[in-house]
C-alpha cells in the first residue's frame, strides 16, 4: 500500500489548520453574519468542521456543481442552487481544493452577479502551481503540492471521501486502472491516522 499513496496531511494537522482558519474568520467577521457556502460534495467535510471553529453568528447554505470530467474543464453546471438570496450578505465560499481555479472562478462570477456585500474564498487546499485562472483565496489551509490527493471529502470515482486524513496518490496508473486500489486504506484508517 505504501508505494501507492502517502499520507500528506494527518487528521491532527488538518484539525489544527481548521481551527486557525476558524479563528481568522471569527476575527474578521465579528459583528457580521456571514453565509458559509459549502460546495458539494468535496467541501462538505471541511465545511462541517470549519463551521464549528467559527465563533460568530453565521448561516450555512449548499451548492452543488458538476464539472465535466474528473478534472476541471471550466464548464460547470449548477445542480443545486443556494436556498437563500445572498444580495447584501457577507458570503464565504468554502472549497475543498482549488486546482486550475476554473471551477471556482465560474462559481464566483455567478455569485458576484447576485451582489453580495462581500465575497471571499476559504479553501482547505491550494494547488497554486496548477492555477490557470487567478483566484484570490482569502483563507487557505495548505499550499498543496501538485499531486492527486484524496480523503477528508476529496474523492476518486466517489470513493475515499471518508478517509479522516489526506493522502497523495503515488501510483496514479494503479488508481485509474482500478478505482478501488486504495480501498484497504479505509479499513486501516485508525492505525494510519494516529
Ligand atoms: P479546478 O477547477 O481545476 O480548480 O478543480 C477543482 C475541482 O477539481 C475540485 O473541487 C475537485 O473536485 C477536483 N480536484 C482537483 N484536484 C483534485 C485532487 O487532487 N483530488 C481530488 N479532486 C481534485
Ligand atoms: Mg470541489
Amino acid at each position: 500500500m505504501d508505494d501507492l499513496a502517502t499520507v500528506l496531511y494527518t487528521t491532527r494537522q488538518i484539525e489544527d489548520r481548521v481551527r486557525d482558519l476558524g479563528r481568522a474568520i471569527t476575527r474578521d467577521y465579528r459583528g457580521r453574519e456571514p453565509v458559509l457556502i459549502s460546495v458539494l460534495k468535496g467541501a462538505a467535510t471541511f465545511h462541517a468542521d470549519l463551521l464549528r471553529a467559527v465563533d460568530v453568528r453565521a448561516s450555512v447554505d449548499f451548492m452543488s456543481i458538476s464539472s465535466y470530467g474528473a478534472r476541471s474543464s471550466g464548464v460547470v453546471r449548477i445542480m443545486k442552487d443556494l436556498d437563500q438570496d445572498i444580495l447584501g450578505q457577507d458570503v464565504i465560499v468554502v472549497e475543498d481544493i482549488v486546482d486550475t481555479g476554473l471551477t471556482l472562478s465560474y462559481l464566483l462570477s455567478t455569485l458576484e452577479a447576485r451582489e453580495p456585500a462581500s465575497l471571499e474564498v476559504c479553501a482547505l487546499l491550494d494547488k497554486s502551481v496548477r492555477r490557470i485562472t487567478p483566484i484570490d483565496i482569502r483563507y487557505r489551509g495548505f499550499d498543496c503540492p501538485d499531486r492527486f490527493v484524496l480523503g477528508y471529502g476529496l474523492d476518486y470515482a466517489e470513493i475515499y471521501r471518508n478517509l479522516p486524513y489526506i493522502i497523495a496518490v503515488d501510483d496514479m496508473d494503479a488508481l485509474t486502472e482500478d478505482p478501488r486500489a486504495l480501498v484497504p486504506l479505509l479499513a486501516e484508517s485508525d492505525r494510519r491516522s494516529a
